[in-house]
This record gives C-alpha cells, sequence and structure tokens, in this order.
C-alpha cells in the first residue's frame, strides 16, 4: 500500500466500481432520473431568477437580499423561511400553554372548591410568569436582531401574515399582486409585476417562477444560523393599519391559494375550453375599455389601437362579428373556422393572420394577460357588435 501507484490503481478500481454501480442504480430508477433531470430544469429557472432580481429587485431588497433598511425588507431571511432558532423555548412554551389550558378548564368545572381554585390561580399565575421569562431570554438572546425589528415569538413570517399556504405561493402570489397598500408604511410598495401590462417592469409568468425558485433556493432549512439572522438589515414592519392589507390578504386566501392561469397560444385547446364557459358581456366591455382588470391583474390597451366606429391602428370595433362572419371567413384560408375561433386566434396569435389594409402590430401577450374567463367575456362583448 506504500506504492503510490498501487494505490492509485486501487482509486481507480473504486471509481470504477461506484460508477459501475451508480449507472446500474440509475438504470433500475428511471423515476429518481427524471428528478435529476428536472432537477436540472430547476437550477436553470434558478439561475434566470438570480439575473431578473438583480434586474428588478436588488434596488429596494438589496444584492444579497437582506432587504435595505428603510427600502424594503430581507427576503433572504430566516424569518421568512420560518426557522425557529430555539425550539426548546418554543416546546416549553408549548407545554405550559397545555397546561394553563387544562386548569381553566378545570376551574370551570361546578364542584370546584375554594382551596383548588386558588390553587389553579396560584399556578396559572406562575405559568404566565414563566413564559414571560422564557419569551424575556429568548430575545435577550438575539438583541442585536431584536433591535433591528426580529420578534422570536413570532418566528415565522407566514403567520405575521396570516397566509395559510405555502411559502412558495405566498412568494408568487405577492409577485403577481404587489402589495398595494404597502406605501403606506414603506417609500414605495412592492409593486405587482403583472400588473402594468405593457409597462417596462412587466415580467411574463414564468419569470415570475423563475424569481420564485430564486427566493426559495435561499432556504437554508436546518442550517440557518444565527450570523444569518443578524446579517438581515432589514426585517418586514407590520402595518399600523393593517386593515387594507389583512383584506388583501384574505382576498388572495379567498381565491384559493390558486394563481389562474393564463390562457395561452393554444388555439384548438382554447376553443375546447371556451366551449365550457359562459362569457359576460358586460365584464368584457370593462376589460376591453381597460375599465377592469383581468383575473391576473392586467389593464388591456386594446382601445389604444381599435377604436369604436372608425378604423385606427386596428379595425374598428363595432360590427366585428358580423364583419368576422361575413368578411374573414369567407376568405379561402379560414375555411371551417368558427367565428370564435376566428377571434381567439386574432387576439393571443394576431400575427397568424393580419386584416388586409392593416400592420401585423397588434400585441402580442394577450395569451398571457388573459384567463380563460377573461377572454370569454371579451368575446361576449365583440358578440355583441357594441351597438
Ligand atoms: C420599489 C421597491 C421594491 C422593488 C423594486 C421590489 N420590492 Fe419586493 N417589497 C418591497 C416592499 C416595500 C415590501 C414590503 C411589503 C410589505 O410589507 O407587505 C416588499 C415585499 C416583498 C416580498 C414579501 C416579503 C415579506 O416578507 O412579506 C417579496 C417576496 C418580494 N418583495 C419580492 C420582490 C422581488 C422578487 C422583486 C423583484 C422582481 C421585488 N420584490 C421588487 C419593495 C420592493
Ligand atoms: C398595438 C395595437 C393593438 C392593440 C393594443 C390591440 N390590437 Fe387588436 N388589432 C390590431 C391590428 C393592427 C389589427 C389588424 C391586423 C391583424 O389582424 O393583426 C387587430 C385586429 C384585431 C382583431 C381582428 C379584427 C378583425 O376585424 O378581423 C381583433 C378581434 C382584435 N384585434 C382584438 C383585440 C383585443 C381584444 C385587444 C386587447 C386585448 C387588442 N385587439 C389590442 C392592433 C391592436
Amino acid at each position: 500500500m506504500r506504492d503510490p501507484n498501487t494505490r492509485r490503481r486501487l482509486v481507480a478500481t473504486i471509481a470504477q466500481f461506484l460508477i459501475v454501480i451508480s449507472l446500474f442504480y440509475a438504470a433500475l430508477h428511471e423515476e429518481e432520473r427524471m428528478q435529476y433531470a428536472q432537477m436540472g430544469v430547476h437550477a436553470q429557472s434558478i439561475e434566470r431568477g438570480a439575473d431578473l432580481y438583480l434586474d428588478h429587485c436588488a434596488m429596494c431588497h438589496g444584492l444579497d437580499g437582506l432587504g435595505l433598511e428603510g427600502k424594503a425588507p430581507a427576503l433572504n431571511n430566516p424569518l421568512l423561511f420560518g426557522h425557529d432558532f430555539f425550539p426548546e423555548v418554543t416546546e416549553q412554551i408549548r407545554d405550559l400553554n397545555h397546561e394553563k389550558s387544562r386548569l381553566i378548564d378545570e376551574r370551570n368545572q361546578e364542584n370546584m372548591t375554594d382551596i383548588r381554585r386558588s390553587e389553579i390561580d396560584t399556578r396559572i399565575a406562575e405559568i404566565e410568569v414563566s413564559i414571560d421569562d422564557l419569551n424575556v431570554k429568548r430575545s435577550a438572546d438575539v438583541q442585536m436582531a431584536v433591535d433591528k425589528g426580529y420578534d422570536p415569538v413570532i418566528f415565522n413570517r407566514i403567520w405575521q401574515l396570516d397566509w395559510n399556504g405555502t411559502l412558495e405561493s405566498l412568494l408568487l402570489t405577492t409577485l403577481i399582486h404587489g402589495r398595494p397598500n404597502s406605501s403606506s408604511y414603506w417609500p414605495s410598495a412592492m409593486p405587482a409585476y403583472s400588473q402594468e401590462a405593457f409597462a417596462d417592469f412587466m415580467l411574463e409568468r414564468y419569470q415570475l417562477e423563475d424569481l420564485t425558485a430564486y427566493m426559495m433556493n435561499w432556504d437554508k432549512g436546518d442550517s440557518w444560523t444565527l450570523e444569518d439572522l443578524y446579517a438581515v438589515k432589514q426585517f418586514p414592519i407590520q402595518a399600523e393599519d393593517p386593515k387594507p392589507y389583512t383584506a388583501q390578504i384574505q382576498l388572495l386566501i379567498m381565491s384559493n391559494d390558486t394563481i389562474p392561469q393564463s390562457v395561452g397560444t393554444d388555439i384548438e385547446a382554447i376553443t375546447a375550453a371556451l366551449a365550457q364557459l359562459t362569457g359576460d358581456a358586460a365584464r368584457g366591455e370593462a376589460l376591453y375599455l381597460g375599465q377592469v382588470k383581468s383575473n391576473l391583474g392586467y389593464n388591456l390597451p386594446c382601445t389604444g389601437c381599435h377604436q369604436a366606429s372608425v378604423d385606427a391602428v386596428g379595425p374598428m370595433t363595432d360590427g366585428t362579428y358580423s364583419r368576422v362572419i361575413n368578411e374573414r371567413l369567407k376568405e379561402p384560408q379560414f375555411a371551417g373556422y368558427t367565428p370564435e375561433q376566428y377571434l381567439i386566434e386574432s387576439i393571443v396569435l394576431p400575427g397568424n393572420h393580419v386584416v388586409e389594409g392593416f400592420q401585423n402590430a397588434m400585441i402580442t401577450n394577450s395569451g398571457e394577460a388573459l384567463t380563460t374567463q377573461d377572454l370569454a367575456d371579451i368575446i361576449a362583448y365583440l358578440r355583441t357588435e357594441n351597438p
């Protein structure tokens, strides 16, 4: 074994052996291989998210995600991931609280003697003091962070926000909808990245997912240290008047934690999905006119190019439906099209067919901005001919 060559050969043989074993293993575990492939995709998503973060988020949340004082809270933050630095204390307090509620139950019984009642009261008072002591001690142990607004008693941001979904869904939803009310306690609010439909800082849904993957990747699980906690430059602050904010969160929760999906550009699939829905022409009109937001939070710019009764950048809105039936569908390339199919295609893939006399100028990302219901409503509106 002294001879380095022997040792090198041995190492090589062991390595080869391990490779063979692992290949075998991989062949046997097709499903796990798929998972590895998915991990690759996931890694790319995180990488793209990192680039987006630098461009769009770092100016408020800091390059390192540790927050910027007085500007925006840390995201690379054990609090956001709900890490408990004092699990034993949490456990002790939980036990004390259990004991307290058992005692309260007992005290409420009818056949209570005065002696036992006063014993119980004494014990409850003791318990309350113990809990306070534990909390004070726990806070003192992380004073540096407490001075910056950290509260070890509520060590999970999701509880602070009363959010009852996953952290991932909270992050993605925050990106989609922003926190419009947060400008009442921060210099500028957390923006909604799906809102300003065609403004510069609008991001596509997949980009928001990449950003979410990037943020989720900050989670250190059980490996968060107090150093990480102290490194945080700005903790979240609670709104002085949380009502509007709580209302907003409640709305998101009521939407059942499911984030509406965009309709996409698969004409056949959309046509089939629309056949299952009833469109609401009044809402469709409000959407078309930009008076209400789409279910994905967009204001639609349709009337920037389409006017009611004169051709502008795009064809006039009046009479769209009969024009489709009497003129467009007579063209040979639309053989077999229903008027609905034509409208769907005009809206989500406008470049497929450019109406004669017009430029191929229509916005192309409506498929990202609308849900199936939004599109059903708009088509119901266009069917009314806008008289
Ligand atoms: C103009 C400054 C600004 C920009 C730009 C900004 N944010 Fe925020 N963000 C905020 C503020 C302020 C809050 C705190 C909102 C609150 O208290 O509810 C916040 C909150 C958040 C939260 C919720 C954190 C929590 O603890 O509740 C997430 C997640 C988030 N931002 C991610 C991002 C990402 C990702 C980007 C880039 C795409 C971004 N932010 C861009 C200001 C900003
Ligand atoms: C930037 C300008 C622009 C915007 C914004 C725009 N369109 Fe258009 N639209 C056009 C142009 C130009 C055409 C004709 C050329 C073509 O077919 O692509 C057109 C064609 C159409 C047609 C086919 C009309 C016909 O007579 O065949 C429909 C339907 C339509 N647009 C709906 C919409 C809806 C709904 C919105 C909002 C989500 C919208 N457009 C936003 C420019 C625009």
